[in-house]
């Protein structure tokens, strides 16, 4: 019964777009109708905002990691194991993808994935940060930081922690975000996906 309504509560607080949010406290345009209309903070960044995406940005990562921490630091006394924190982390990320709030138009969830990555352990969101990080220096693209953060995450997971049901759970996270990432993709691979910092959007 427990893993039950923790997976729903995880859903709804996963269903808090923070990039809706965060652009109505700031009083800018809603995300969904500028640049590549994606609810994130790569996108909010592109109105020029930058406190707006910062904010959108820990928002929407906060809330993956307060789940996932959440079922971890209680996991004992509602007695509840590793299955259950495998459903909270990937409730949390489909709430930010398809949320109940916003007409199930939500994000692509890199935010959101990494607060879950962090959540399940700090190393193993740190190691897909950095890869991130290096990528997004390199080429400036966003996206394709994403992707490829995305890619290395199992395998990172797999290192540090061997086969247990999170792992599945990192594995159809970047799954969807390589899905949900199919505009992006297509822009890359034609030269047309906007570059970080660029205020333009590749085909949305
Ligand atoms: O955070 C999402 C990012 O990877 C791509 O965003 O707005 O360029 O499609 P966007």
């Amino acid at each position: 019964m427990n893993t039950v309504w923790m997976t729903v509560a995880a859903y709804l607080v996963g269903s808090i777009s923070f990039a809706v949010v965060m652009s109505a406290l700031f009083g800018i345009a809603d995300p969904r109708t500028y640049g590549s209309k994606n609810p994130g903070a790569t996108n909010v960044l592109r109105s020029g905002n930058k406190k707006a995406a910062i904010m959108t940005l820990i928002g929407d990562g906060a809330k993956g990691w307060l789940a996932v921490w959440l079922a971890i630091r209680y996991a004992d006394q509602l007695q509840v194991g590793d299955m259950t924190i495998a459903l909270v982390a990937i409730a949390v990320f489909l709430g930010h993808l398809w949320p109940v709030f916003f007409r199930f138009v939500g994000g692509k969830g890199v935010a959101t994935a990494l607060g879950v990555l962090l959540g399940l352990n700090p190393w193993l969101g740190l190691a897909t940060l950095a890869t991130w990080l290096v990528v997004a220096f390199a080429f400036r693209y966003s996206s394709l930081a994403a992707l490829i953060a995305a890619l290395f995450a199992p395998f990172y997971y797999g290192l540090l922690f061997g086969v247990e049901p999170q792992l599945f759970a990192v594995v159809i996270m970047s799954v969807l975000l390589a899905y949900r990432h199919s505009q992006n993709i297509s822009n890359l691979l034609a030269g047309k996906e906007s570059r970080i910092g660029s205020k333009s959007a590749g085909a949305a």
